[in-house]
């Protein structure tokens, strides 16, 4: 099972560097096209757009059409819930309407869940009792797969910067925690929004975020020749049951 990750390509039509975004965007669906083998999936880890409109939507559903790989999508804070799900409903996996975006995959060794950390008012996440009894129901709904969980906010505190905790509260992220812990089953959680790679742990589960595909808002020291050239990440699993993690330059 091969995961291709992308994250935060923040579409925008009417800022200085909106045909780079487009661009960045672009050029990483075609990389990942090249891959052999072919990813299974490519998810996207929110942020798809920068401002939450419909016809930065369309940008990212036309991009994404030239994907080979089924692709799958969860809101970050920039992210409008219906503008997205408006956005994807065609693809089956979302319905439209604003309820929460979260969702299994059920196709694959690996069980896929979404889960949707987006706070409408504020750029850092929340996750209230409801989105936990969510996520524990579909943890629970099938006991025999491990489980990978795509989240935009990482759910754990973030040493490098610029905020460690990305939630609300500490409370707000541990409840995600605690949720994520819940099943024993999930082997991986896999975020962006920091816009910088980095890692962590909620217990013992591994959680890995990739930089962000925008190769004008990332943050971090990279040479210059790689100013101009997105990283995405690509997952593979290892039936003795982890994720090893590989950065590929565009
Ligand atoms: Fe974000």
């Amino acid at each position: 099972m091969i995961i291709a990750q992308i994250s935060d390509t923040h579409i925008a039509l009417d800022t200085p560097d909106a045909d780079r975004r487009l661009n960045d965007f672009e050029r990483t669906i075609a990389d990942i096209n090249t891959l052999d083998p072919t990813p299974d999936v490519i998810f996207h880890t929110g942020d798809v757009v920068h401002n939450g409109r419909q016809d930065e939507y369309a940008e990212a559903v036309r991009i994404l059409a030239k994907a080979r790989a089924p692709v799958y999508v969860i809101p970050g804070n920039k992210d409008d819930r219906a503008n997205l799900r408006a956005a994807f409903a065609p693809r089956g996996y979302l319905k439209p309407g604003s309820d929460f975006v979260a969702y299994a995959v059920e196709d694959y060794p690996v069980r896929l869940i979404a889960v949707d950390t987006l706070n409408a008012n504020s750029n850092k996440g929340d996750f209230c009792p409801e989105r936990a009894r969510r996520l524990i129901a579909m943890t629970d709904a099938e006991t025999t797969k491990p489980i990978a969980v795509f989240a935009h906010h990482p759910p754990f505190a973030v040493t490098v910067g610029p905020d460690r905790i990305n939630f609300e509260t500490e409370e707000i992220m541990a409840r995600l925690g605690q949720a994520l812990q819940h099943c024993g089953r999930v082997v991986a959680v896999f975020s962006g929004h920091v816009h910088r790679a980095t890692e962590g742990r909620v217990g013992s589960i591994p959680a890995i975020v990739m930089p962000c595909i925008a190769t004008t808002l990332r943050k971090g020291d990279y040479p210059a020749s790689m100013k101009t050239r997105p990283i995405y990440y690509v997952h593979r699993f290892d039936p003795d049951g982890d994720f090893s993690t590989e950065a590929r330059v565009v």
